[in-house]
């Protein structure tokens, strides 16, 4: 009887939702399907999660690279920068991807996406100005490590000019053009969450651009880096959770509705250097702790996608 209830109840809610396009907040226990999970989604279909070079490597003076417009911008104008600080030493996945490699196997992942220093690999900015072995070698071993665990490298170039990355982030995403934010704001001001808009978005460009082949190379939120946040308290990150549920589902349905998206990546795997908002806000699944020698713990949002993924 209960269950029946529940039914006609949700019955209701969606039926609402459907008249008013909206979402109403009941849904995470009604809206979707209890059992959503890597199941769900087409057999092919990838998910992974994602980092980017300069947010990620640290090591910024090893083994021949060359400084990058964001170790100069980090460093000459870090009153730019939320904290001051810069990516010099960044969550060190330059020396730690093997065991980060591991985490994303056992957590079910079948992709990560990166990008590539390109100051490690042409540390002048020009090929006459030689190739860094040494770079290669990285981004090749990173490669055979991601491969030999099963998981597939997508890599992505990264070109980021930071007068436009600052005014981004500070200005062009805090007002929305065109419209008006929707849904609550995540720790970064600008960012608005919204789920519904992945599946919006997502038609829009089957019925606007022919039906592209898509990949969802990013998709996250942020919270505030509360240092006096007892651990055990930070790794319970269940807005997290219901931010990755619900912009699943609405992925769900718009792939049921002929949306050509292939593969969908968190961002972000371990909490990272937020560019202006230095080290102040955390995307993470996995939690870095800045205070004892950058030692990862999984967030609960990394058990949650290990389970949707082997369930
Ligand atoms: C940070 O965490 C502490 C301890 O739980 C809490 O008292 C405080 O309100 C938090 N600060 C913010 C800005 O959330
Ligand atoms: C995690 O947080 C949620 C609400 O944010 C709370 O209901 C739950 O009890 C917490 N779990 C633990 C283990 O602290």
């Amino acid at each position: 009887m209960a269950n029946q209830g529940y039914t006609l109840l949700c019955l209701l809610v969606n039926f609402l939702n459907f008249l008013t396009r909206t979402e109403f907040d009941i849904f995470g226990h009604c809206n979707s399907p209890v059992t959503l999970s890597r199941r769900s989604f087409p057999k092919d279909f990838i998910f992974g999660t994602s980092s980017s070079a300069y947010q990620y490597e640290g090591a910024t003076n090893e083994d021949g690279r060359g400084p990058s417009i964001w170790d100069i911008f980090a460093h000459d104008f870090s009153d730019r920068i939320a904290d001051g600080s810069n990516g010099d030493v960044a969550e060190e996945f330059y020396h730690r991807y093997e065991d980060d490699v591991k985490v994303m196997k056992n957590l079910g992942f079948d992709a990560f996406r990166f990008s590539i220093s390109w100051t490690r690999v042409l540390p002048s900015g020009k090929l006459s100005g030689g190739v860094n072995l040494k770079g290669i070698n990285y981004y090749n071993n990173l490669i055979n490590e991601l491969l030999s665990n099963g998981l597939e490298p997508f890599v992505t170039l990264l070109q980021f000019d930071p007068p436009q990355a600052l005014e981004d982030e500070y200005g062009g995403f805090r007002t929305v053009r065109d419209g008006v934010p929707i849904g609550p704001v995540a720790a970064s001001s600008w960012l608005y969450v919204y789920p519904r808009g992945i599946q919006d978005v997502l038609l829009y460009l089957k019925s606007e651009y022919n039906n592209p082949l898509v990949y969802i190379t990013e998709n996250g939120m942020d919270d505030y880096n509360n240092e006096t946040l007892p651990l055990q308290k930070a790794l319970n990150d269940s807005m997290r959770i219901d931010y990755y549920h619900r912009h699943l589902w609405f992925l769900y349905k718009a792939i049921g509705d002929g949306a050509n998206v292939k593969g969908y990546f968190a961002w972000s795997f371990l909490d990272n250097y937020e560019w202006g908002s230095g080290y102040t806000v955390r995307f993470g699944i996995n939690f870095v702790d800045y205070s004892d020698g950058l030692k990862r713990y999984l967030k609960n949002s990394a058990k949650w996608f290990q389970n949707f993924l082997h369930t």
